[in-house]
């Protein structure tokens, strides 16, 4: 079938997914499959609803993204409580759905209390900021963030990422399960996925506040926290050939500012020789986690593609990721674009880490399993980088599966070409993620509204 066709029909789904609330719409359902229990995927996920709303911005069809952020800003805590059964103040929910009482619409919003694993979202609050700069840049409508309510919005979700926390880190430590791997997979800390987001967040975020007296505090903590964090992760998480030098003959239990191994990490707890047969003299990565006596050197795709997209990664680094996701391609891309985290837990490790956890055994869902909404942050990195052929190359491959398959969640195997083995079909973000896809490489000023330049 011709990508025509395949884009026809793929239109088709994705209108189907669009959701309702009071006569408006206001998001997309995470997935369709008649076949599977829902559970709480019939409802509106936050992070699953980004590739559909800017597909929607691109497509001048801005009026859902506006609602969608209108309402679920009313959703978020908006007072500090000491009820430790209520979702902090700032907190912005992982998804939400419409239920009615007394023939009455409301929005049930779920914080992560109904999820499995009952993790926080911490994703979901720096996806909303990053979105709603988005929406603006394509509707110029600057009104709409700038209005009160969602200044304080964005105020307070700044206050709860910077303002009391266990950390004496640039990075913004959240608790494992938080992000789109929303169960237990050694995530606690400080994982790439997470840090990016905030480093577009914050991005985002001095863009969109106002600089007014009521602002001025958060705006200058933000510039206070930029350059560090950008320092840290393009220095102490960056890995190449040469960095796995210098972290293979570390020196360990220094103490005071001048330490050079600033979070004591063993050698022996990285597995040195399969990495450095794997990672190619050309590439580089940033790595999964870095805490105290901690380098995951997992390679994650979502920290890593948002690293490019937002500039985090610097010129020379992004390259460097592409070079590695080109020379690795049957590893990290295989059947279908691409790897969630590379490479899997097996064995112990997988019992340890995960918890035993089924639905992440090796190779499947989380765990080294493929997610095609990948594709988008690919797609975009690539052509970013002006290396367009990257992308086409996944595209094509993309193309071969995802309507025969009828739109999987994700897919499991070493190489992506097995359907996931509880994966939901029609999942919106796989069939947004192609649509997005397709557009970027069509009309890539679309770029605009998601990337950074480099300066700060
Ligand atoms: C699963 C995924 C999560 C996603 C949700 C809805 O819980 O782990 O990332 O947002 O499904 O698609």
């Amino acid at each position: 079938m011709g990508d025509r066709a395949i884009t026809e029909q793929a239109w088709d789904a994705f209108e189907q997914s669009v959701i309702y609330y009071q006569g408006h719409p206001i998001g997309t359902i995470a997935a369709r499959d008649p076949d599977i229990a829902a559970l709480n995927y019939d409802q509106c996920f936050i992070r699953d609803f980004v590739p559909s709303a800017l597909l929607f911005l691109m497509k001048n069809r801005s009026k859902i993204v506006r609602n969608f952020l209108e309402e679920t800003l009313k959703l978020q805590p908006k007072t500090g409580q000491l009820d430790c059964l209520k979702p902090s103040r700032g907190l912005m929910p992982a998804s939400f759905k419409a239920g009615t009482i007394y023939g009455q619409e409301y929005l049930k919003a779920d914080f992560g209390d109904h999820a499995i694993g009952r993790v926080a979202p911490a994703d979901s609050c720096l996806w909303w900021i990053i979105l709603l700069r988005a929406y603006v840049i394509s509707t110029q409508d600057v009104e709409l963030a700038h209005r009160a309510d969602f200044q304080e919005g964005i105020r307070l979700i700044l206050e709860l990422c910077m303002v009391t926390r266990f950390d004496m880190y640039p990075m913004v430590l959240v608790p494992d399960g938080a992000s789109m791997i929303d169960r237990r997979m050694g995530l606690y800390g400080h994982p790439l996925d997470i840090q990016s987001l905030f480093y577009g967040a914050l991005r985002s975020s001095l863009e969109l506040l106002v600089p007014n007296q009521e602002n001025k505090q958060i705006i200058q903590a933000i510039h206070g926290r930029l350059r560090p964090l950008l320092r840290q992760l393009r220095e102490n998480y960056w890995l190449d050939p040469d960095r796995l030098n210098v972290i293979y003959r570390f020196q360990v239990e220094e103490y005071g500012e001048e330490a050079l191994n600033q979070f004591n990490i063993y050698s022996d707890s990285i597995p040195f020789y399969k990495l450095a047969k794997w990672l190619p003299e050309a590439g580089g990565y940033l790595a999964g986690n870095l805490g105290p006596s901690q380098l995951d050197t997992r390679f994650f795709a979502i920290g890593n593609l948002m690293a490019i997209i937002f500039s985090l990664a610097d010129e020379y680094q992004s390259h460097r990721i592409l070079n590695v996701i080109e020379l690795r391609w049957g590893d990290l891309v295989g059947q279908m674009p691409m790897k969630l985290c590379y490479p899997a837990l097996e064995d112990t490790d997988w019992k340890i880490v995960t918890g035993a956890d089924p639905k992440n055994r090796p190779w499947s869902y989380h765990n080294g399993g493929n997610w095609p909404v990948l594709l988008w942050m690919l797609t975009a990195a690539a052509r970013k980088m002006n290396r367009a052929e990257l992308a086409h190359h996944a595209i094509a491959i993309a193309e071969r599966r995802l309507l025969q398959d009828n739109w999987p969640e994700y897919y499991d195997g070493p190489d992506g070409r097995l359907i996931g083995k509880e994966a939901r079909k029609l999942q919106t973000w796989t069939i947004a993620g192609y649509l997005l896809a397709k557009e970027l490489i069509a009309n890539p000023n679309h770029l605009r509204l998601i990337t950074f330049d480099a300066e700060v």
